[in-house]
């Protein structure tokens, strides 16, 4: 959040009307929104509410929930905040669901109860951040525009009642949310106790009527120019689908042919760009600077590329729900790192479970203390906050059930003490964690290109590219602490060690910069189906991994899907490969073999190389073709270290125990979480300060669920 710097005259106006975060030394930063307000004279008393509390400043890790006052009689407002407090709750997001309230009939806009819920909010040292209404419109909208509801892949007007029925490539209601955001920037662009923004909501639901259909034909004709161009690129002669106008080209989802399929993913990607462009045009020019906007993505949600999606936002944020079962901080540590990638910095938990949902399967609860271990599994890995959804439930609509930190009846429920220490423990280790992240030497590669090309033809169904991305994933962050999940086409230079699990489609933007990544002396690591297809979703027309075969001095012979397992040994110890294995061969003196296949009756694989590397230069790069598991993925992991030069911090941890690290400049905070069921001790390298506990310690000794915050100065 950018804040601006005033004079102090002015700073100490704001400071005593409003909580506005100020900290009133010459030259000390406050809103700007805080002093102009202050010196216009807008009395609290004017509005009803009691007057501000004592200032503070912002904390450096908030602890949050999603309240929704336009549920709730004023009357009750100041309970809830008065509970919110007590916990240590430092922000609320409001309002993304509220238009019908803010805007009851066209052009009549109601935002006094919004800014009387953001006072109430700021006299608990409360601030807010609105979310953009878009994600529900209200029944007199769509009624009276109904071009504005989306329609279904099956043809059917999506109708009133739920929420995402909007048609989000529609021009007209872009307009109306224009509208409708422009009317509460300008309200609250300034206000002190808006820190941010959150366009929509989880942007998700498509259109697939007559307004995106000629929306892509327009797409398509700025990406290929001319038919010829775009029936050579897909190989339209295949099958007869050959178009001859644009209006001929259909919407396909699932089995058309590959670059059609991929066509219209990234139109979806762009368009939803282009969506939240439309309202960042109604946000920018009408909020302070220092008001970030975000919107809430959704871990491993492959709807749209969100790398796009993101990029012109000041924030990444996600919503992170565990749904069934309990915390795996493997699979979601990959997503908080997946996230961290969007903008390459730290991020907020938007959203996460009290508990427990209402969605899932079963929707069992988490365990006594697991909640506050995920909290700070969240911070560990560059979360700058974490928000419960949600505060409490409205006492009617499609989520009675949810989990919540207040029952009906509005007092707490059990879960409510445990988020009132996370709050405790973000007020004690926010200093310390103030302006630190996450520094990474490996990186993990991530293309949505990739994971859609697999998934719309997995060949054999169990090659999941998520699951493949997460195995390499743990196997090298349990070795490494800290891994980035990053975009093939970011620079790579920073990284010892890159690593490409199933990088299917490499276009030749990102071939050249994984050649110049390992040519400067990166270590590249690709596996299995990597560099097979083209940017249109074709094959290569060398064999795997296809631009970088010459690098590589060696290819994929045959990929073969597995119905049974097949041995695989070498440098890495013996295992097997279950469900997919790549015959390799080398082509250069230089390309040695690491591993290879054991004899089974498929005899197609006997005795042939699994593995293969190449020095280059100070680089090297290597192909696995099997897909390995236990001992052979983690000697493979350690290989790779090795070879890249990567010396972790600290290690090898005990079973069960995780460790975060964030640094800035001068000092570095360890974050240790054991997830296992039994007491585990770790003696540290160093005297650490024990920042939640108080006091100096060599060693600590965590219990199911505990969480030690140590910091120190950089070694
Ligand atoms: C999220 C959504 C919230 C709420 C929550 C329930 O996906 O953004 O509005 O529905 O799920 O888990």
């Amino acid at each position: 959040m950018k804040i601006f710097r005033l004079p102090l005259t002015l700073c100490l106006a704001a400071a005593v009307t409003f909580p506005g975060w100020a900290r009133c030394a010459p030259g000390a930063p406050i809103s700007a929104a805080g002093a102009s307000i202050a010196a216009a004279g807008v009395a609290h008393s004017a509005v009803g509410v009691a007057p501000a509390a004592a200032p503070s400043s912002p904390p450096a890790l908030y602890l949050g929930t999603a309240w929704y006052p336009e549920q709730w009689p004023e009357s009750r407002w100041n309970t809830d905040l008065d509970l919110m407090e007590a916990a240590h709750i430092r922000f609320v997001r409001i309002g993304e669901f509220a238009w019908s309230r803010l805007e009851p009939s066209e052009g009549d806009y109601h935002l006094g109860w919004m800014y009387r819920a953001i006072r109430a909010a700021e006299s608990h040292h409360i601030a807010v951040v609105i979310g953009t209404p878009s994600a529900a419109p209200p029944a007199w909208l769509t009624s009276k525009y109904p071009e504005t509801l989306r329609v279904k892949q099956d043809g059917r007007l999506d109708q009133h009642g739920n929420r995402q029925q909007f048609n989000w490539a529609d021009p007209l209601y872009r307009r109306l949310v224009y509208a409708m955001d422009v009317q509460e920037a300008r309200r609250f662009g300034h206000d002190p106790d808006v820190i941010g923004w959150q366009i929509d909501n989880e942007y998700a639901a498509l259109s697939y009527g007559p307004i995106a259909k000629a929306q892509f034909e327009n797409w398509l004709q700025d990406h290929y120019q001319t038919l010829d161009n775009l029936n050579s690129r897909w190989t339209t002669a295949y099958w007869s689908q050959t178009y001859t106008a644009w209006s001929q080209i259909p919407i396909e989802t699932n089995y058309g042919n590959p670059g059609l399929l991929l066509s219209w993913k990234r139109f979806v990607s762009d368009t939803w760009r282009s969506y939240q462009l439309n309202q960042l045009r109604a946000l920018r020019p009408n909020i302070d600077r220092r008001q970030f906007i975000t919107t809430n993505m959704m871990g491993f949600f492959n709807g749209y590329d969100a790398y796009t999606v993101t990029r012109d936002l000041d924030m990444a944020s996600w919503d992170d729900y565990v749904g069934t079962g309990q915390l795996d901080p493997v699979s979601n540590g990959a997503k908080h790192d997946l996230t961290r990638g969007f903008l390459r910095k730290n991020f907020w938990v938007m959203e996460t479970q009290p508990g427990f949902v209402n969605w899932s399967p079963d929707n069992n609860s988490l365990d006594k203390g697991e909640v506050r271990a995920m909290a700070w599994h969240d911070i560990g890995h560059g979360a700058d906050a974490v928000s419960y959804w949600q505060w409490r439930s409205a006492l009617n609509g499609q989520e009675e059930y949810h989990g919540t930190l207040l029952g009906a009846d509005g007092t707490p429920v059990p879960l409510y003490s445990e988020v009132a220490q996370i709050g405790r423990d973000f007020g004690k280790a926010g200093p310390a964690l103030a302006g630190t992240t996450v520094h990474s030497q490996v990186a993990i590669l991530h293309s949505y290109d990739s994971y859609w090309a697999i998934d719309w033809q997995r060949h054999n169904k169990a090659f999941d590219p998520i699951a493949t991305m997460v195995t390499y994933y743990g196997a090298i962050r349990a070795l490494a602490h800290s891994v980035d999940i990053v975009n093939p086409d970011v620079d790579l230079s920073q990284y010892k060690l890159v690593i490409a699990p199933a990088l299917n489609l490499i276009t030749d933007k990102e071939a050249a910069n994984l050649i110049s990544y390992v040519r400067d002396g990166g270590h590249l690591v690709l596996t299995q189906r990597s560099g097979m297809k083209n940017a249109d979703n074709g094959l290569q027309t060398e064999r795997q991994p296809g631009p970088l075969v010459p690098l590589l001095g060696g290819r994929v012979e045959q990929y073969y899907a597995l119905d049974s397992t097949v041995p695989v040994s070498g440098v890495w110890g013996s295992g097997d490969t279950h469900v997919w294995a790549e015959l390799l061969s080398t082509s250069d003196p230089e390309t040695h073999v690491l591993m290879r296949y054991g004899n089974t009756p498929l005899g197609w694989l006997n005795g042939q190389p699994a593995a293969i590397t190449r020095k280059v230069g100070q680089g090297s790069i290597t192909y696995i073709g099997a897909d390995l598991e236990g001992a052979t993925l983690d000697n493979a992991a350690k290989w790779m270290m090795t070879e890249a030069g990567v010396h972790p911090e600290f290690g090898p941890l005990p079973a069960g125990v995780d460790l975060y690290i964030r640094s800035d400049a001068q000092h570095e905070v360890w974050i240790l979480i054991n997830f296992g069921p039994a007491p585990k001790t770790v003696d540290l390298p160093s005297a650490f300060q024990n920042v939640l506990a108080g006091g100096s310690q060599r060693s600590v000794t965590l219990k199911r669920f505990d969480v030690a915050v140590l910091q120190r100065a950089v070694p």
